[in-house]
């Protein structure tokens, strides 16, 4: 069995208040009028690191640090919340898909030959998102996964789509459609009947998370189960054109269609004998969908018929829940989490955030599994999103809601670690919308502050660090820096995450004295911080869990 015993640390005490903060979406960038953060009034942000050197560093939060394939892959959420809440560096599921489909391996498990039993007489449908982002999914991968499945008998294929415009940039959704419709041109050559049958914008359509709006998911269950929708078009790059001149509405947010016939008839809806695949390897925007198109006993909306079919994931996407129960890839295995250590040693954690953030500090922190581990040391409490809205009208989101409840569990003092995840910079750099997210900046600052003032007065001890950047950079640019403009002379806003390292503070009265980040963990990560935080409890991470950031020096 797992000794879950953590041994003392030499030198750090034990029932400090800890309280670990993460700013969502805040990353360190050179300062300019594109840089919200910078322009926005951060002081208690700006006072960390100006204070004490010794107690601010930057980490890294993109590429290899936090397990994504390449250098050029930006950190995101989940990628960085599972580095974060692990200790260790997990292969994850961009990865673990390339391997799977580089050796084929995807095509000889147990989720491949559930699914391919309906090829002989079913469709086989294909839900994902539309991208080459690489935070949820990728088009390489549904391009190969087309091919592949298409060469092993699947005969007729339905693809729906989901745009993006926001891990990419908006309106290039039409250019990934322009290759995946050229691919379908390609297999129709060889005799497989493949078609797109629907879309929607992913923020619209199919993709909320941690049920923020089961109305999101119901809208893409009408289009891709029903065939039903509120726009009909005959070809997908037609509907995407159409329905951004027309509506003015970016890819995020396009309204569902479906792409009919010539005699206005859907040309894919879902029915008994057919096989789903969600394409996506990241979990949270699935997990609902999931539900949907696997539970017998489903009351979140009406789905009005629910067909007989073989539906795997691309992974499993909760390991609780074993949800879906097939799937191609095997998920990342992320055990032994440090909210699960320090759980069993007796630490009584507290975690907060607001629905659209709040899986990100449990579900993610807890390597991608839901619930507690000890429900009696345990308490996450979830502040209810706005829903329906995009945050650039209401950039201050839960904020000081998040902060509150915070301040009144550290003052509470039932809690040895408080945990919470301030989404601002993120939600509302994922609008594009440069000023809302200079407000957004400045509300999560003032957050921290609430967050900080009450570790101060139970002398208790603060981390502040970061998931992945987004806020501190807001425009494509080219490769020395310089602001890209389109072909009409706008400047090409960036909605998505970025490359840049984040912060991380440490301080609080109860630090103790002579604790400083380490010098020569130059190129410390995300992952580096829950040995971090373990020591900062009084205890000594596990051997396996990347190197502390900190030492504690004699005075
Ligand atoms: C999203 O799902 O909103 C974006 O694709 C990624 O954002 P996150 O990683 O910050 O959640
Ligand atoms: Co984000």
């Amino acid at each position: 069995g797992i000794s879950w015993k953590l041994p003392e640390h030499p030198k750090l005490p034990k029932g400090k208040t800890v309280a670990v903060v993460v700013l969502d979406g805040w990353g360190e960038a050179k300062p300019d009028q594109y840089n919200c953060i910078h322009v926005a009034d951060t002081p208690t942000m700006d006072s960390l690191k100006q204070g004490a050197p010794e107690k601010w560093r930057l980490v890294r939060a993109h590429g290899k640090a936090v397990g994504l394939p390449t250098e050029d892959d930006m950190g995101n959420s989940e990628v960085g919340h599972n580095a974060l809440g692990a200790g260790r560096i997990f292969a994850q599921g961009a990865k673990l898909v390339d391997l799977a489909l580089a050796s084929g391996k995807i095509y000889e498990g147990e989720g491949f030959k559930y699914i391919k039993e309906c090829f002989k007489n079913g469709t086989l449908h294909l839900i994902g998102l539309l991208s080459d982002g690489g935070v949820h999914s990728r088009l390489d991968q549904l391009q190969l996964l087309l091919k592949g499945a298409s060469e092993r008998g699947a005969k007729r294929i339905r693809v729906h789509i989901l745009t993006d415009g926001r891990d990419v940039l908006d309106g290039s959704s039409i250019g990934f459609l322009e290759i995946l419709e050229n691919d379908i041109a390609k297999l129709r050559e060889k005799g497989v009947d493949v078609q797109i049958a629907s879309g929607g914008g992913r923020m619209y359509v199919t993709m909320d998370r941690y049920e923020n709006d089961w109305d999101v998911v119901k809208r893409g269950w009408d289009a891709q189960v029903l065939g039903e929708a509120p726009y009909k078009f005959r070809n997908a790059i037609e509907a995407v054109k159409k329905l951004r001149e027309e509506l003015k509405v970016n890819d995020q947010y396009l309204p569902p269609f479906v792409i009919v016939d010539e005699n206005e008839k859907p040309v894919g809806p879902i029915v008994d004998g057919d096989a789903v695949v969600t394409i996506n390897f990241r979990a949270d925007r699935m997990v609902m969908i999931a539900k949907a198109l696997e539970y017998e006993d489903f009351d979140k909306f009406d789905r009005v018929r629910f067909p007989k079919i073989r539906y795997a994931g691309m992974l499993q996407y909760d390991g609780e829940l074993k949800l879906p129960s097939h799937y191609l890839v095997s998920p990342p295995e992320i055990e032994r989490t440090s909210g699960e250590y320090l759980v069993h040693n007796g630490v009584r954690t507290f975690a907060c955030s607001e629905t659209v953030k709040f899986g990100h500090v449990t579900f993610f922190w807890n390597g991608n599994r839901s619930g507690y581990f000890n429900p009696e040391l345990e308490e996450y409490v979830e502040i209810p999103s706005d829903s329906g809205i995009t945050f650039n009208v209401q950039p201050k989101m839960k904020a000081l809601e998040i902060a509150e409840k915070t301040r009144d569990a550290i003052l509470g003092g039932k809690f040895d670690q408080v945990r919470v995840n301030l989404p601002n910079g993120d939600m509302v750099g994922h609008t594009g919308d440069i000023e809302a997210t200079v407000v957004a900046c400045k509300v999560a600052d003032e957050a921290v502050k609430i967050i900080l003032d009450a570790i101060e007065q139970v002398g208790g001890i603060y981390v502040v660090t970061a998931d992945h950047g987004n806020a501190e950079d807001m425009v494509k640019r080219n490769k020395s820096g310089q602001p890209l403009l389109d072909k009409n002379g706008k400047l090409q806003i960036l909605t998505s995450h970025t490359l840049e390292p984040v912060p991380i503070a440490i301080g609080g009265p109860g630090l103790a004295p002579g604790v400083r980040f380490r010098k020569d963990l130059p190129n410390g990560g995300l992952a580096n911080v829950a040995a971090t935080v373990m020591n900062l409890h009084g205890f000594e991470a596990p051997s396996d869990y990347e190197p502390t950031l900190i030492e504690v020096v004699d005075n």
